[in-house]
């Protein structure tokens, strides 16, 4: 699975995605993820990705003709990447006709959820464009993206901690990202309404700390009678 980040900030994304299990998924070859530096791809001296709105208005926007030249390298850069042990060793790349979908974070986007991003997991190649400043010209969205998302109903300074949060999610439905067997695997389990699966408590030792005791039940031995407890005490990781 391929994530290609389009951002004006690149310097953001290794303190996270450089860490735990998007560490291990990207040093197995499970997930790949490239940052494309969107202000590479401005023209001019100053290097100047946005400009004031066409009629007035408060804030910059981001210009079409920098997002679409960066769309081109991400995209012919993750077309060479599909074939990729070639490109890897710097051999000539093998020519590749997958087309990325290009997704826009922004606040009026479809919502992100568990759903989506299982199904999102499916794709080979994404490009998450991270938007800054007041948003973008209109025709991004017209003319260069697949799809919009929206991490939830709040306005963020920048979209590449949504981005990060998409590649964190999806990247769990990639198959061998979460160790087999691992309790933790079930976790990304969906239910039928596209809600986080349901979880019980669960306790660890000591089985009693500062009064707070861990359930009789769970410490008796029965089998029985503990999963009959979890199957009581399961409920959903969103309430
Ligand atoms: C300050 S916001 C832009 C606000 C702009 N008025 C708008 O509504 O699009 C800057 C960028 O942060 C990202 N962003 C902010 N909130 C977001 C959210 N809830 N979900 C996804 N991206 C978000 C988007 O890329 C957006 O272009």
């Amino acid at each position: 699975m391929n994530f290609n980040v389009i951002t004006l900030f690149p310097k953001m994304f290794e303190p996270i995605l450089g860490e735990s299990i998007i560490k291990k998924a990207r040093q197995s070859g499970l997930v790949d993820i490239e940052i494309t530096d969107l202000r590479k791809f401005a023209e001019d001296k100053h290097h100047t990705v946005d400009d004031t709105p066409y009629g007035g208005g408060t804030g910059m926007l981001l210009k079409v003709d920098v997002m679409d030249r960066a769309l081109k390298e991400a995209t012919s850069n993750r077309q060479q990447a599909a074939g990729s042990n070639e490109a890897k060793q710097n051999l000539p790349p093998v020519p590749c006709t997958l087309h990325p979908i290009v997704i826009l974070l922004s606040p009026q986007g479809e919502k992100f959820t568990s759903q989506m991003a299982k199904e999102l997991a499916q794709e080979e190649n994404l490009i998450l464009i991270c938007g800054h400043y007041e948003g973008f010209d209109e025709r991004i969205r017209e003319h260069l993206v697949d799809k919009q998302v929206s991490i939830g109903d709040y306005v963020l300074t920048g979209g590449e901690l949504p981005a990060m949060i998409m590649i964190d999610a999806i990247s769990r439905f990639v198959t061998g990202v979460l160790p087999a067997g691992a309790p933790d695997e079930d976790s990304h389990s969906i239910e039928k309404d596209g809600k986080p699966a349901l979880e019980y408590p669960q306790y660890t030792k000591p089985a009693e700390y500062n009064g707070w005791k861990v359930p009789d039940v769970l410490i008796s031995g029965d089998h029985a009678k503990i999963e009959q407890w979890k199957k009581a005490n399961l409920k959903s990781a969103s309430n």
